[in-house]
């Protein structure tokens, strides 16, 4: 392989957006927007979610892909480039896919699994109470199918930026936005009749755009506020190191405003479609009872609403999975390419032999993290209340602890010490006008921090 062209970048603005949305569109988009839209009233959420996109989650990723672009740099060294003595935060930062990549492969295995499902016609089997937990728990199928995904991560990796992440990440992120489409627009068609009444596809729409404040209260406001905050990082992969990495690789003469703008809008609008394909269906067939939280959503209702929809279910379900794993698949890379892009900084090694190594940790991992559920099973209770095994800890010191702490950091060292100039200086290198730079300049002073800081505690039980 051509190495030299392996570690130029990205080919230009298309390539990057491209893969940065591959990033940002992933499980969280597809499994938890749609359930806590159905958890905390519907429109509400979504109008809440859409306020932030435009505002937190703008201010955030500008940063991430400014500072990657402006240093060149992955994490760990970024922000000492950016103000020496900041090392510290950059091995902070790197520490979140070092520990995410340690079950994202896991859960693509498990969505492999399910393709395979509506491949062989086990449809009906599939929709039985247990079919999910029974797969999870036993102790060599899910093995082989994380390692089958970590391996396919790795190889995409060890071919590099452009033959590699970008490459897949233009042949993929397309077929997933018809196919997301597709499903959504099916789904409006459905009805269903149980007991007399008819339940349709139009109704969960209705449900699921409609701003509900029936039993509103300040603290359930809130609550509602902190889930839409804590889904729009995870879901735009900011504060873990990644868009830096990957903002490293954009060339200059890019403009990074309207980069920016076309990630947060793929990003929205596949997690808004997410919740038009799934809350109708869920709705048209179960009501709203059968909504679960997290992987019950993607693994245990909706294969339950395939096999209602009959033999149409196969072909959606299988598209269901497929788009999935399409989704999946580029947020991992993502997440091996921030580890990858580091360690060949640290180590001063070619990617390749960067690669394999990596693979070799990352599949004793995944194995490990896999077995959580049977053989190294184990239940915590978590800072916030909530029980898990091995992967919800990975989670949620990853997620949940980490990543508004490094948010707050790096606000504070971008807002009070290096200035926000210095981000808006790279956002205009090539004469383009920064529009929304008083915006930017404020959130990234005033409140981002104080936000930050009251997530962090909320995440650390503080608030319990
Ligand atoms: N942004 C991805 C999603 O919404 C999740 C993710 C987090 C991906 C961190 C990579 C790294 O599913």
């Amino acid at each position: 392989m051509n190495k030299k062209k392996s570690e130029s970048g990205f080919t230009g603005q298309l390539g990057f957006v491209l893969a940065a949305a591959g990033s940002a569109v992933g499980v969280g988009n597809i499994w938890r927007f749609p359930y806590l839209a159905a958890k905390d009233g519907g429109g509400l959420f979504i109008l809440i979610y859409l306020i932030l996109v435009v505002t937190f989650g703008f201010t955030l990723l500008t940063s991430d892909i400014a500072i990657g672009r402006k240093t060149k740099q992955s994490s760990i060294k970024a922000y000492e480039t950016m103000k020496p003595g900041w090392g510290f935060l950059g091995k902070l930062t790197f520490l979140v896919p070092v520990l995410i990549m340690t079950y994202y492969a896991v859960i693509g295995g498990w969505i492999t699994r399910y393709i395979l499902v509506y491949v062989t016609g086990m449809m009906h089997a599939a929709a039985g109470d247990t079919f999910f937990s029974d797969f999870i728990t036993s102790t060599t199928s899910p093995v082989i199918y994380s390692l089958f995904f970590m391996l396919l991560t790795a190889w995409i990796i060890y071919r590099g930026v452009q033959d590699g992440i970008e490459k897949i990440s233009r042949i993929v992120m397309p077929i997933l936005l018809v196919m997301i489409i597709g499903i959504a627009v099916y789904a409006m068609t459905l009805s269903y009749t149980s007991n007399g009444a008819t339940r349709t596809g139009l109704d969960g729409l209705r449900v699921y755009l409609t701003v509900d404040l029936s039993g509103m209260t300040v603290q359930k406001f809130l609550q509602v506020m902190l889930d839409a905050m804590s889904q729009l990082f995870f879901s735009l992969s900011v504060s873990m190191g990644i868009m830096i990495t990957y903002g490293s690789y954009v060339k200059n003469d890019v403009n990074l405003g309207k980069a920016v703008t076309q990630i947060e809008v793929f990003d929205t609008v596949v997690a808004l479609l997410a919740g038009m394909m799934i809350i109708p269906s869920i709705y048209v067939f179960s009501g709203m009872a059968g909504m679960q939280a997290g992987p019950g959503l993607m693994f245990v209702s909706l294969p339950k609403v395939f096999d209602a929809m009959g033999t149409p279910g196969i072909f959606v379900g299988l598209a269901f999975f497929i788009m999935s794993a399409f989704a999946a698949l580029t947020s991992c890379i993502s997440v091996l390419e921030a580890i990858t892009a580091n360690c060949i900084q640290i180590f001063d090694k070619p990617r390749e032999s960067v690669t394999k190594v990596l693979a070799v940790i990352y599949s004793i991992a995944s194995v490990i993290v896999t077995l959580g559920y049977s053989i190294f099973y184990f239940d915590v209770t978590l800072p916030t209340g909530a029980h898990g095994q091995l992967l919800d800890v990975m989670d949620y010191i990853s997620n949940s602890f980490l990543m508004p702490l490094i948010s707050f950091l790096s606000a504070i060292l971008i807002g009070w010490i290096v200035k926000p100039e210095w981000i808006i200086g790279e956002m205009e290198r090539n004469g383009e006008k920064f529009r929304r730079k008083k915006l930017y300049a404020f959130m990234i002073k005033y409140i981002v921090p104080v936000i930050m800081m009251v997530l962090f505690l909320e995440s650390a039980g503080f608030f319990n």
